[in-house]
This record gives structure tokens, sequence and C-alpha cells, in this order.
């Protein structure tokens, strides 16, 4: 079977009041689109078309995937004349699943069963229950319990209105069919539009069986279109992720106060305080705990590491028994080999550090290398830039930093190296020995205060 699958993202999105697109809207850091594409994709389809409109250049060059067909639909004239549109991109495709790019949290497995459970030649709904149906198209059934069609809000009978059975809009059909019903499509209704949910009763007319199945949950079919319905998705999306991970082993001070936008890998043991933002790719080793406040972007954390709150990391790695803040910002091309102390105030950026070394206070460290067993004092900064280009900090092994040391790169510190406190270092400091700079400490004897002169 070659599966075609339509998404629908034509819409405007008005009610976003956005520059935005709607569909370009992130949900846990990702696009309402993209998140509906990677769902597609993990059914294996021979074709997947996306359906544009609003802001329609905007929408191809974020989402930019070449493996994509995607379909103008100049003007939005409903949902049946969307996928008339789309069927000319869906050649050699036996069925075709409809999808709607501003209902995100739809799951890979609710559709591979949905699929699954229609035949092949059937038409199949995707349908639910709720308690307040209002806005939705109805699914009406006959005594026998058959669906016989689908009835829109504005165009039901009181009576029908009463059904609590929906349309999430989401159907898979087979393509001939498909091609047929749509050609048969009027805009005879209360909204001037082409339904797509009228292929149900011409279904029903060609005796082409009509089977329901039903999503999970809900979240899964609602849709968003304003800014409150996409925020109440993120939380639902935010605390599922959450007890994804608490069922691997990980404790939360309070699930409800974490945000992964990206993926995350564990090890056992991890623990992570309130207001942890994850973004990217970020694998945490085992015993790792990460304090309130933080930012993790793509970095990798070993093991027994302790990050303490208000840190902020990011392209960086991080060795076993690192400790780290509170307040300490970790910039891109950072790698702590193991067992570093970063203290509070600092800023490392490119720094490579050896086993063992510390960085306690006020410092900030720049496209350096620095050796193992080195302690770097409060205030130190390295002058990596020339106001034209930035140069190279090297410091070796044991070497003792002084405390309000500026080191004005290219320079190298040997090992073992003393650097007195309050020194601007601008040549390279010899191994071993005490180097500094700093104006001679002179006291004069018999001076005397000036005093205020009485008028
Ligand atoms: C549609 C269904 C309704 C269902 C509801 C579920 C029809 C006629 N009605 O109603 O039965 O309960 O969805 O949310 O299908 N779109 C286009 N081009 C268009 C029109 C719509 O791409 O010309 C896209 C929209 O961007 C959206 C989706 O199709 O993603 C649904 O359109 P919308 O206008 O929201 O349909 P509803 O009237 O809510
Ligand atoms: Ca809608």
């Amino acid at each position: 079977m070659k599966l075609g699958v339509v998404i629908l993202a034509a819409g405007q999105g008005s009610r976003m009041k956005s520059r935005l697109p709607k569909v370009l809207h992130p949900l846990a850091g990702k696009p309402l689109l993209q998140r509906v594409i990677d769902t597609a994709k993990t059914l294996n389809p021979h074709t997947i078309a996306v359906v544009y409109g609003h802001g329609g250049e905007q929408v191809r060059e974020n989402i930019n995937d070449s493996t994509l067909n995607w379909v103008e639909q100049q003007k939005q004239l409903g949902t049946g004349h969307a996928v008339q549109q789309a069927m000319g991109a869906l050649s050699g495709v036996d069925r075709v699943l409809v999808l709607y790019g501003d209902v995100p949290l739809i799951c890979a497995d609710t559709l591979a069963e949905f699929i699954d459970t229609a035949e092949r030649s059937a038409l199949g709904l995707l349908t639910i229950f709720l308690s307040d149906p209002t806005g939705y198209g109805r699914i009406i059934r006959d005594c026998n319990n058959k669906i016989t069609a689908i009835v829109e809000q504005k165009d039901a009978t009181a009576e029908q209105l009463l059904r609590e059975e929906i349309n999430t809009g989401i159907l898979i059909a087979e393509r001939s069919n498909l091609d047929n019903w749509l050609s048969q499509l009027s805009a005879d209704n209360a909204q001037g539009e082409l339904y797509l949910t009228d292929i149900v009763a011409l279904a029903v007319n060609d005796h082409v069986e009509v089977v329901a199945s039903h999503p999970a949950t809900e979240p899964e079919v609602q849709g968003v279109n304003d800014r409150s319905q996409l925020a109440s998705l993120e939380r639902v999306f935010q605390r599922q992720q959450a007890d994804r991970l608490m069922l691997q082993g990980v404790s939360f001070a309070d699930p409800e106060r974490f945000d992964l936008r990206g993926d995350l890998t564990t090890g056992i043991d991890v623990s992570i305080d309130i207001n942890v933002i994850i973004e990217g790719s970020v694998i945490l080793g085992a015993n790792v705990s990460i304090g309130a406040n933080s930012v993790l972007r793509n970095v990798q954390i070993k093991n027994n590491v302790v990050i303490k709150e208000n840190c902020v990391l990011e392209d960086a790695v991080i060795g076993d028994d690192c400790l780290i803040g509170p307040f300490a910002r970790i910039r891109p091309g950072t790698e702590l080999a193991g067992s570093a102390h970063i203290g509070n105030f600092v800023e490392l950026k490119n720094a490579q550090i050896a086993l063992g070394s510390k960085v306690n206070h006020l410092s900030y460290i720049g496209d350096s290398e620095i050796g193992s067993g080195v302690n770097i004092g409060a205030g130190t900064i390295t002058c990596n830039y020339d106001g034209a280009n930035k140069h190279k900090t090297r410091i070796g092994d044991n070497a003792f930093i002084g405390s309000n040391t500026a080191l004005v790169a290219p320079i190298n510190i040997g090992q073992g190296a003393t650097i007195g406190a309050g020194s601007v270092i601008g040549k390279d400091a010899p191994d071993d020995m005490l180097t500094l700079s700093r104006g001679k400490q002179l006291t004069f004897k018999g001076w005397q205060r000036p005093v205020k002169t009485k008028k």
C-alpha cells in the first residue's frame, strides 16, 4: 500500500494576531507544521503534500524540506477545495490520509492504528466524543449506529447539534474514491465552501463502508486557533514529556515547571529542580542534578555533575564530577575534562579545561586552553580580543593565577607558574616562577591627612 498524506495548512490563522503564519508558531521549540510533518513521516508515506496559502513563502522557507510536495491554495475555499488542490501531487498513491497543520499533538501510534483499522477500501474517520461539541462537525449515525454523514455546526439542525461525537477532521480514503467524491462537492451550504466532510454522505451513497476510530486522548486532536490554545497544548505536551522522563527514572521538583524543547537523554538518578529549560539535544549522565532556573542548550553533561541554580550552558561538554554555579555562564566550545569547579559569575567561552582546575569567582575565560590542577583567582580576565581578532590563552598544569589578573592574549603561562594578584600579563610567563606586574607599593612616613580650613 502506498500512502499519501495531505497536510492542510492554508488557513490564515488570524486569531493568532501575528505576522508569523500560524503553523510556524512553535510548540516545545518546533513549528506546529513541522510536528505534524515529523509525525506523518513515521508512517513511511510515499508522498507528503502540504497545502499552503497564507504566508506561503515564509512557511516553505522555514520548513525547508525537499522531500515535501508543496501545493498552493490561493483562495481558502474550504477543506474540500484544499484537498482537491493536493490530489495532483499524489500520483502513484493508493490511499490518502488527511491531517491538519494546526493539530500538532496527533500521535504516530494513533495514526498507525487508525490506518490499520479502516479496511483499505473503507473511508476512515477519526472521531471523538466531547461533552461540549460546539463548533465542530457532528458525526451523524443511523439507527444501526452506522455513520451516514458529517454535518457542520452552521448547517446542523437543533437535534443534530445534540450529537456529542465530532469530526476531528483527520480521515483516510482510497485515492480513486476520493478523486471521484471530490469532483462531486458543491458549495451549497451555510459557509459557501467546498466541505471535505461532504464526502461521507457520498461514500454512503456509493456503499463504501465508513468506519470511525478514536484517539487515545483529546489533546491529540485539539487544534490551535489562538495563543491561549497554543499555550494550553504546550503545557499538555510538556507534562507528557515530564511524565515519560519520570517513568525513565528522572526526578522533578515539580513536573509542571519543566520545559523540554528538544531531546533529552538521561542516565540513572538525574534530578531536575524547578524552572529548568532544556533545548536542542542534551545528554545528562548518571547522578546529575540541575539547579533551579538553569538553561541547558545542546550540552553533554557526564556523570556526578552538580549544576547549581541559575546557570546557562550552551554547546559545551562537562566532564565527570564537575561542580558548576550558581550563576555560571558556559558558552559554546567549552569542554571541561572533569572535576572542575566553575563558580559564581564566571563566563567561559571556547575554553578547554583539563582535570581538576578551578575558576571559582567573577572571571572571563575565553579562547583558552587550561591545564590540570590550575587555580584561577577571582576577577581574572583573559583579554582575548584586540578589537579585530581573537587570540588564545594557554595556561600550563598547576599554574596559579592571582586575583584580578588580566592575561593579554596571545599568551602562554607556564606549568607551575604563579602570577601575582593584580597583574596585567602581556608576555609569556615561565614555568614554576612567580611573575607579576604591578605598581610598587609605597608608604610615606610622616604624611598627614589634610584637615578642613576654618572660615
Ligand atoms: C473542519 C471540519 C469539521 C471539523 C473541524 C475540526 C470541514 C468542512 N469541517 O471545520 O467537521 O469538526 O475541522 O477542527 O472540513 N484549510 C485549508 N484551506 C481551506 C480551509 C481550511 O487549508 O480552504 C485548513 C485550515 O488551515 C485548517 C483545516 O484546514 O488547518 C481546517 O480548517 P478550518 O477552517 O479550521 O475548519 P473548520 O471549519 O474548523
Ligand atoms: Ca478549525
